[in-house]
C-alpha cells in the first residue's frame, strides 16, 4: 500500500510549552522482523504492540503473498501462522513493499534461498534506492537477480535451489543487509556469516535467538562477526514491540527546543544500537532523565522524561553514526536551537535513504534561516539558539524529513510548512493527534 498520490500540505507554528504524556507507536525495524519472523516459524506467533503504519501493513500483506497466515485480532495485536525455514509459497502477484527499504530488503533476503520466484516494487522514492548492496550478496547463496539499471526495483529474484551457506562482509553500516544476508541463510545448509567493521542494529539477532535459532556474535579486531546455524527449526514466540527510539526523538526534540516544556515518554527501546542520539542529546546538555529501565520483549526499555533547556553544539563521531542513522534529520533542527556548531561525521548513507536526507534538511533549514554547510559524508549546522522560520521545505516522499520540519515550526519565529506530510503514515500513524495532544499548534 503505497500512501496516498494526493500531496497533503500541512504546517506548524509557535507553540506554548508542551506538556503531557507521548504515547510512541511500535518500533518499525522490530515490527518488520516480527512478522517476517513469525512467517518462517510453523506455529502461531503472538505480536503485541505490533506498529500499524504503512510499511509494516505492506510486510503484512507481502507475507500473506508468500504463504503465512497473517490476522489483526485487536490494536497492535497480531497472529502469524506460519509457513516455516524454507516454506514460502510462490506469490501470485508482484510484492508491492510502498515506501518501505527495510521491508523489501528484508523480504528479498527471506525469499531468496527458497525455489521459488518473486518480483517486487514500490513508489517513486524506493525505486530511486540502491538494491545490488542486497541482491549483491544474495546472488552469493546461488539465486538469479534481475533488476533496472543500477540495481534498482522492480526486482526479481529466482530462489537458489541448492542455497550454499555464505560468509559476508558489509561494505557499508547495514542492518539491512546483515539482516538480508541472515535470514536467507536460515534456509542455507551450514553457517552464514556476516562481518560488520561498525555494529549495526541487533533485532534481527536478538529476535532470531529468541525463536531458538543458532547465532553467535563474536566481537573481534575485523568488527562484529555473526554466525547463524542454518536450517533451525524456528519455534514461535510471543513478541512484545518495544516504542519506537526513532519515533520518540519527534516529541523528544519539541520538548527540547519549545521553551517551557516538559513531556514523559514511557516505555522507549534504549538499544545500545539505537541509542546513538540520546548520547549526543545528553552531550549537548540536554535535561532528560531515564526511569525505570527494564528489559521488555528482550530490548532494553526506559521512560523519558525531557525538559526544554539551553543546548550547546556538539561533534557527533563516525563511529555513532549506524546508532542515529535515522535521527539525524531531527538533530540537525535541534542542533538550530544550540549554540555553537553542530558537526555530523560519516553519515553518507543518508544520501540514500526515503529521499537523500542531508540535500532535503540543508536546503529546508537554509530556506528557513538556518546556516548549513554540507560535504559528501558531513553536515555541519551552525546554531544560533533559533530559527526564523517561515518557508515551505519539501519532504520528498520522506517521512522523517516532512516531520522533522514540523517539529522545527513549533519553536520558530514564523510558521514553518511542509509541500507533503503524507508520507508520516509510513512510520507514524498518529503524529499529528500526538503531537497536538502535547499542545503543539501543527496541522
Ligand atoms: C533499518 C536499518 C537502517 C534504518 C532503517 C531501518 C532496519 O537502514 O535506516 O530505517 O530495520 O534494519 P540501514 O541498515 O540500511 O542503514
Amino acid at each position: 500500500m503505497s500512501h496516498s498520490a494526493e500531496a497533503l500540505p500541512m504546517s506548524s507554528r509557535r507553540s506554548g510549552p508542551l506538556s503531557g504524556e507521548a504515547r510512541i507507536p511500535g518500533d518499525k525495524s522490530i515490527s518488520h522482523r516480527a512478522l517476517i519472523l513469525g512467517a518462517l516459524t510453523v506455529g502461531e506467533t503472538h505480536i503485541t504492540g505490533l506498529l500499524e503504519g504503512e510499511d509494516v501493513l505492506d510486510t503484512a500483506k507481502a507475507m500473506r503473498a508468500f504463504g503465512a497466515k497473517v490476522e489483526r485480532v485487536g490494536e497492535g495485536e497480531w497472529r502469524v501462522n506460519g509457513v516455516g525455514v524454507g516454506g514460502f509459497t510462490e506469490p501470485e502477484g508482484v510484492i508491492d513493499c510502498g515506501n518501505s527499504g527495510t521491508g523489501v530488503r528484508l523480504i528479498m533476503g527471506a525469499m531468496a534461498t527458497t525455489p521459488i520466484t518473486a518480483t517486487f516494487t514500490g513508489d517513486a522514492s524506493l525505486s530511486k534506492r540502491p538494491m545490488a548492496r542486497i541482491t549483491d550478496p544474495l546472488q552469493l547463496f546461488g539465486c538469479e537477480v534481475t533488476s533496472r539499471e543500477g540495481g534498482r526495483l522492480p526486482v526479481t529474484i529466482k530462489g537458489a535451489v541448492d542455497a550454499a551457506p555464505v560468509t559476508y562482509r558489509t561494505p557499508v553500516a547495514s542492518a539491512q543487509i546483515k539482516s538480508a544476508v541472515l535470514l536467507a541463510g536460515l534456509n542455507a545448509p551450514g553457517q552464514t556469516v556476516v562481518i560488520e567493521a561498525e555494529p549495526t542494529r541487533d533485532h534481527t539477532e536478538r529476535m532470531l535467538t529468541g525463536f531458538g535459532a543458532q547465532i553467535v556474535t563474536e566481537v573481534t579486531d575485523e568488527g562484529h562477526v555473526i554466525t547463524l546455524t542454518g536450517r533451525p527449526e524456528l519455534k514461535p514466540q510471543p513478541i512484545a514491540v518495544p516504542r519506537d527510539p526513532s519515533s520518540a526523538a519527534f516529541p523528544v526534540a519539541a520538548a527540547l527546543i519549545v521553551p517551557g516544556s516538559e513531556i514523559r515518554v514511557p516505555g522507549v527501546s534504549r538499544n545500545p544500537t539505537r541509542d546513538g542520539l540520546f548520547i549526543t542529546l545528553l552531550e549537548m546538555g540536554a535535561d532528560i532523565r531515564f526511569e525505570n529501565e527494564r528489559e521488555e520483549g528482550g530490548e532494553p526499555v526506559a521512560d523519558l522524561v525531557v525538559r526544554h533547556g539551553p543546548l550547546k553544539g556538539v561533534e557527533v563521531p563516525a563511529e555513532r553514526a549506524a546508532s542515529m542513522i535515522d535521527e539525524f534529520p531531527i538533530l540537525s533542527v535541534i542542533a538550530c536551537f544550540a549554540e555553537g556548531l553542530t558537526v555530523m561525521n560519516g553519515v553518507a548513507e543518508l544520501r540514500v535513504k526515503e529521499s537523500d536526507r542531508i540535500d532535503a534538511m540543508a536546503v529546508g533549514l537554509r530556506a528557513n534561516g538556518a546556516r548549513v554547510d554540507e560535504t559528501r559524508d558531513s553536515m555541519t549546522v551552525h546554531g544560533m539558539g533559533g530559527l526564523k522560520g517561515g518557508a515551505t521545505a519539501t519532504s520528498h516522499l520522506d517521512h522523517r524529513i516532512a516531520m522533522s520540519f514540523l517539529i522545527a515550526g513549533l519553536a520558530s519565529e514564523q510558521p514553518i510548512s511542509v509541500d507533503d506530510g503524507s508520507p508520516i503514515a509510513t512510520s507514524f500513524p498518529d503524529f499529528l493527534p500526538l503531537m497536538k495532544g502535547l499542545g503543539g499548534d501543527l496541522g
